[in-house]
C-alpha cells in the first residue's frame, strides 16, 4: 500500500538547562514584549524566576499571567480570561511554562488574539483559521506532549465533557524541553504524565493512522518510557531518569501530533469530564481494557510493543507474545501506583456506562482511527471490563 504522509513538528530545543536559551529564542521570534502564562506550582518551584532572568538578560519586557489551581483540565472560561489579557497587551510572543493544562491555555490564548470569538467556537478538527501570536512552549512535566502538538484540551462546563481544539494553527513555534524543569514534579504527577506519554506513543502505533515515521519514534519512545518511568517515580532527583522521561515524552508527543490518539482518549474524556480525575490517571484505569478490545485487529503490532517493552517473546506464538504486552502494561501501571480499573478510582456506578459509551462514540475524530470499528455496544463492553 502506498501511503501519503504529512509530518509536522515545531522547532525543538531539547536538553539539560536549555531554558537558558529562552531569551535568545524569544528574540529570534521578534520579542520585545511577551506574555508568560504559568501556574502557582511553577512559581513556587522557582522555575518562573529562572525563566524571567533569561528573558530580562535579553531586555525583554514580560507580563506574567499566573493561572489558578483549576480542575485537571482547564475550563474554557479560564482561556477566555487569559485571551482577554493577551488581546489587550499587544504582545509579540506568548510563552507557556508549566504542565499540560497551562500550555494548552497559552496556545489557545495566542490563537484567540488573531481569531475572533471564544474557545468553544473552535472545538473539533482544523477550525482555527489563522495562526496566533508566535509561541514558545516549555513543559515542566514529562507527558502531555503539548509542546509539540496542535491540540488543546478544555473542559466544556455546560456539557461537563472534555473537548479538543485540534488545529494546525495551534502548533507551537518553538518547544523548549529542559528535563531539569521536571525535577520538582511529585511522584503522582510523574506517573500520571508519564503514562500519558506512553499512551501517546502506543495508541497511535496501534491506530489506522500509524505510518513508518511515527512508528519508529513510537517504538523507541515506548522502550524509553517503560525503562525510565519507575526510576523517575521512585526518585525525582534522578537526573538520568528525568532526562529520558523528557526525551520519551517529546518523542511520543510528535507521534501524537502526527498520528493522533484514538479509543483510549475517546473513552477517557467522558469519565474525566464527570469525575475530574487527572488525564493520565483516567487513561490508566481504562488502558488495558481498551487494548484488549482492539487486540484482535493489531496482534502483530502488539507483539512489537511487547518487544519494545523488553518482554522476552522469542519462541512464543503471536497470540502469547501479544498478550505479554498487556501483562507488561499492567505491571508498569501497578509499579508506579497507577490504577488498572475504574473501581480503583472509586468509580463504581455502572449505570453511567451507556451515557459514556454514547459520548465516546461521538468522538469520531478519534474513533475513526481505531483499528477495530466500534459500535456503542462494543464501547459499553470495554467500559464494563474497565470496572
Ligand atoms: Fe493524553
Amino acid at each position: 500500500m502506498f501511503q501519503t504522509i504529512q509530518f509536522t513538528t515545531p522547532s525543538i530545543l531539547f536538553g539539560m538547562d536549555t531554558i537558558r536559551q529562552l531569551g535568545q529564542q524569544a528574540k529570534k521570534l521578534g520579542a520585545g514584549r511577551v506574555l508568560l502564562v504559568t501556574g502557582p506550582n511553577v512559581k513556587e518551584a522557582g522555575v518562573l524566576d529562572k525563566a524571567l532572568s533569561f528573558l530580562k538578560a535579553e531586555s525583554i519586557d514580560v507580563e506574567v499571567n499566573i493561572q489558578g489551581r483549576d480542575t485537571p483540565e482547564p475550563a474554557t472560561s479560564v482561556v477566555e480570561d487569559t485571551a482577554a489579557v493577551a488581546r489587550k497587551g499587544n504582545f509579540d510572543v506568548i510563552i507557556g511554562l508549566g504542565g499540560g493544562s497551562i500550555l494548552d491555555v497559552a496556545k489557545m490564548a495566542s490563537a484567540l488574539v488573531t481569531n475572533p470569538g471564544k474557545t468553544k467556537d473552535y472545538f473539533g478538527p482544523e477550525k482555527v483559521p489563522k495562526r496566533g501570536k508566535p509561541t514558545i512552549i516549555i513543559p515542566t512535566t514529562s507527558g502531555t506532549g503539548a509542546e509539540v502538538t496542535k491540540h488543546a484540551i478544555f473542559l466544556d462546563r455546560e456539557a461537563n465533557v472534555k473537548k479538543a481544539v485540534a488545529s494546525t494553527a495551534l502548533l507551537p513555534n518553538v518547544a523548549i524541553v529542559d528535563p531539569m524543569l521536571s525535577v520538582s514534579c511529585p511522584p503522582r504527577v510523574t506517573a500520571s504524565a508519564g503514562i500519558d506519554a506512553f499512551i501517546h506513543a502506543a495508541e497511535p502505533f496501534l491506530s489506522k493512522n500509524a505510518n513508518p515515521i511515527t512508528d519508529a519514534l513510537a517504538l523507541d519512545a515506548v522502550s524509553i518510557l517503560t525503562r525510565w518511568l519507575g526510576p523517575a517515580f521512585a526518585d525525582g532527583q534522578n537526573l538520568e531518569a528525568r532526562y529520558y522521561m523528557s526525551l520519551g515524552s517529546v518523542m511520543s508527543g510528535i507521534v501524537l501530533n502526527n498520528s493522533g490518539t484514538s479509543l483510549v482518549h475517546a473513552m477517557a474524556y467522558p469519565v474525566g469530564g464527570e469525575y475530574h480525575t487527572p488525564h493520565g490517571i483516567t487513561l490508566s484505569a481504562i488502558l488495558v481494557a481498551c487494548f484488549e478490545g482492539i487486540l484482535m485487529a493489531k496482534q502483530e503490532k502488539m507483539v512489537l510493543l511487547a518487544r519494545a517493552m523488553g518482554e522476552p517473546i522469542d519462541g512464543l506464538s503471536p497470540r502469547e507474545a501479544a498478550s505479554r504486552a498487556l501483562e507488561a502494561i499492567r505491571h508498569l501501571l501497578q509499579s508506579v501506583d497507577l490504577p488498572i480499573s475504574l473501581r480503583e478510582l472509586d468509580i463504581t456506578d455502572k449505570t453511567r456506562i451507556s451515557r459514556w459509551a454514547a459520548e465516546a462514540h461521538k468522538e469520531q475524530r478519534l474513533l475513526s482511527r481505531s483499528p477495530r470499528v466500534l459500535s456503542v455496544k462494543d464501547i459499553e463492553k470495554i467500559y464494563e471490563k474497565a470496572f
